[in-house]
């Protein structure tokens, strides 16, 4: 990747304007927030999310909070309940993650929320919102740090482990809080706590007038988003093909001969061979291949370095017994 990261104060004026045009142009930049430094991207970029994944090197694609600039912004993405707007006008900008139901048309890459049907929404205190004011579009943004090192909460903190990986660090000094936002579901059935963070369960009842809902023991098992059947389509799934057998559908990734003669069961994760293309289209191809008229998929082997790791372990829960 790029060998030196450039490290702006905010107190430069010209260092929102360079990270917004960073972020128009693809990149990721790492800027505060009330709770840590975050590694945004334009969230409706399946390509610009791609490369927080890659900053990162997760192996696996974790769902992101996208931040926004306002409510408006927050209704393009999601359908707001009654609570959820009680939970805006209480506590945002402020460090509160809302898990809401998705739009059908939402502007946000299905990388950014990892396929699945909801997304995660926060309006944030600091120079990251002030970069969702000037691109003017959702921006997702997990913690600025390598997977597996703790949370940064500072621009020191963030080169200790993205030195290089980056192409900026916007420098506002420590972050106030230190710690994550607080992450809640906000479903039919109440409100339930996911993540504990600044703002308590006692602050959210005070907020709401009714008990927040115990967390559920089944999503406590695994990660939020991880749970291996979600990401199984309907078909059954081979791995590490070499070519399709007559009655299976192909997802290749690489030059495709035959991809015009079979169209309506060929799709491509990328014809180049790139694993960034590859990641931005993943979700979109398991969701078209989802259904009866797909009861076999057969898929290319896909090289395991860099974002490979994090495909591969996307497609190994979609191929998992069930
Ligand atoms: O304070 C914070 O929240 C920081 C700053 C940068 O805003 N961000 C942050 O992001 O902590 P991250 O990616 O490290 O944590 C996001 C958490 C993950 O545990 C993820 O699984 C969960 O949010 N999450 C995101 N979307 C979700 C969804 N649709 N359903 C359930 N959980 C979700
Ligand atoms: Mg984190």
């Amino acid at each position: 990747m790029m060998s030196e990261t450039r490290r702006m104060s905010l107190s430069d004026p010209a260092a929102i304007g360079s990270g917004a045009a960073a972020l128009l142009a693809g990149e990721v930049v790492a800027a505060p927030t009330e709770t840590v430094y975050g590694l945004a991207g334009d969230a409706t970029s399946g390509e610009a999310v791609a490369r927080i994944y890659e900053a990162k090197g997760r192996p696996s694609f974790n769902p992101l909070i996208c931040h926004v600039a306002d409510v408006a912004m927050a209704e393009h993405c999601a359908d707001l309940s009654p609570d959820a707007r009680r939970l805006i006008a209480f506590f945002w900008p402020g460090p509160l993650t809302l898990v809401v139901p998705a739009r059908a048309d939402s502007p946000v890459h299905p990388l950014a929320s990892a396929g699945l049907p909801t997304v995660a929404l926060r309006m944030p205190v600091g120079a990251l919102r002030d970069l969702t004011e000037r691109v003017d579009r959702p921006i997702a943004a997990p913690s600025a740090n390598r997977s597996g090192a703790v949370s940064p909460t500072t621009a020191d903190h963030v080169l200790r482990t993205l030195d290089g990986r980056i192409g900026l660090v916007l420098d506002g000094g420590p972050t106030p809080h230190g710690l994550e936002s607080t992450i809640v579901e906000v479903g039919e059935a109440g409100v339930r706590l996911l993540r504990p963070g600044p703002v308590t369960a006692a602050d959210l009842e005070a907020a709401l007038g009714v008990p927040v809902l115990a967390p559920d023991p089944e999503a406590a098992l695994s990660a939020p988003g991880q749970l291996r059947s979600h990401y199984a389509p309907f078909g059954i799934v081979r791995l590490d093909a070499a070519a399709p057998e007559p009655d299976e559908s192909w997802i290749g990734f690489g030059p495709d001969p035959d991809a015009a003669a079979h169209a309506a069961h060929r799709a491509n994760l990328s014809p180049d061979g790139d694993l960034r293309e590859a990641a931005a289209n993943l979700f979109a191809i398991l969701s078209r291949f989802d259904g009866p008229d797909f009861p076999r998929l057969a898929v290319a082997s896909i090289p395991d370095d860099g974002l490979g790791a994090a495909i591969n372990d996307r497609l190994r829960r979609a191929a998992a017994e069930r």
